[in-house]
């Protein structure tokens, strides 16, 4: 009976000490990052789980500035592309890690017509608008809110104002990056107008999942589940087809190395984006959370899965990073990273035969999108 006893708070005291560890190991931390100007300042908040997954994020963009993976061997590495300080974010960033809206991608010259009404907005990316203009949502301040537990989490809001950036209605955004204690960062968007306007907003990004930003993407492997792609023009606005990817180089219903058909500029698709540019397609209504995306890389064994309710993702293969600094006056490498933006297709404010970006008073825009590691 004695004996019995003892065993029970021998395991009872175990599972507290336990228990302990779990609650103690995760964490949600804050610091300064910079100042923006005399009364705004910058913070950074670093999250952690129980397995050692790291995210460091900054309310300035809601930029993800650092984001640390395991490999086959169980060390930790920075898969994303960033700065450690924000005066290079304000200075040299191509969206590193940031939020992207009011409208994420481009929308053609500028312009674009809602109930009889024609908006214009700033041309950042000529002869098109790109990622909300000039200053979009990477490059506000965001309020942030802290959120405690086993899977700590950040909440940020904005109000982007009526006739900010062109756009009309003042629209009350908010995103919650959730980390999973199963190697997971989840992203919730949500987003509500008090006048009808067009909204596309995703997170910008780019993995490199050897950890080190001197190796390029070429070798990663990359498995996309989609049959179909938009093709686009010289200033890569979607012609408004959807092609099939069958006997092109965006076929990647198989898993394929980036690089193999990359430099393939027999192809026009692949001319018009300088390699990889395009949305490709998964289903036209975008509501419920699908597998959308499987990125492999063989030498540290790291596979990211990317999951969303959004109906379509650009891959961007770092392209145009060759003209972005890195430290000093070292310049990044030509796809040293790339980006999957889940998000509605681009253009769509002008495209009547696209799923509608279209928010209206008393709607509610949603949507989630999930990053998870692991490896093979
Ligand atoms: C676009 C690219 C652009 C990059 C950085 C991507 O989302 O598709 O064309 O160069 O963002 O601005």
């Amino acid at each position: 009976m004695k004996k019995s006893l003892l065993f029970c708070l021998f395991i009872f005291i175990s599972l507290t000490a336990c228990d302990k560890k779990a609650t103690t190991s995760q964490s949600i931390t804050k610091e300064v990052f910079g100042k923006i100007s005399e009364s705004e300042t910058a913070d950074i908040f670093t999250l952690k789980n129980a397995a050692g997954m790291e995210v460091k994020i900054t309310n300035y963009g809601g930029i993800i500035t650092s984001w640390t993976a395991p490999d086959r061997n169980g060390k930790y590495e920075n898969i994303n592309l960033g700065y450690d300080n924000l005066a290079d974010y304000q200075k040299s960033s191509p969206y590193f890690g940031a939020l992207i809206g009011r409208f994420g991608n481009r929308i053609a010259n500028g312009k674009f017509t809602l109930d009889g009404k024609t908006y214009s907005l700033a041309i950042n990316n000529k002869p098109n608008t790109l990622h909300g203009g000039k200053k979009g949502f990477d490059k506000v301040l965001w309020t942030a809110t802290p959120i405690e537990g086993e899977e700590p989490a950040l909440k940020l809001t904005y109000l982007s104002k009526d006739g900010e950036e062109g756009y009309p209605g003042n629209l009350t955004v908010e995103v919650v990056y959730t980390l999973t204690k199963d190697n997971a960062l989840k992203m919730d968007y949500k987003a509500t107008t008090d006048k009808a306007t067009v909204i596309n907003l995703t997170n910008h990004a780019y993995f490199n999942l050897t950890g080190n930003p001197d190796n390029t993407i070429l070798d990663h492997e990359i498995m996309i589940h989609a049959d179909k792609y938009l093709p686009v023009s010289s200033t890569l606005i979607p012609t408004g087809k959807l092609e099939d990817v069958k006997g092109t180089p965006f076929d990647f219903t198989k898993s394929e190395k980036i690089g193999a058909r990359i430099n393939d500029t027999t192809n026009v698709q692949i001319k018009n984006g300088g390699g990889y540019d395009h949305c490709w397609v998964f289903s036209e209504n975008g509501q419920k959370m699908q597998s959308l995306i499987t990125l492999y890389e063989p030498t540290s064994g790291r596979v990211m899965e990317v999951q969303s309710s959004e109906p379509a993702v650009q891959f961007y293969s770092g392209n145009f990073l060759v003209t972005t600094p890195k430290k000093g006056t070292e310049m990044f490498k030509k796809r040293a990273g790339l980006c999957l933006e889940t998000q509605h297709f681009p253009d769509s404010p002008n495209q009547a035969n696209f799923p509608t970006t279209v928010l209206r008073p008393n709607e509610e825009y949603k949507s989630s999108t999930v990053y998870r590691f692991g490896i093979r």
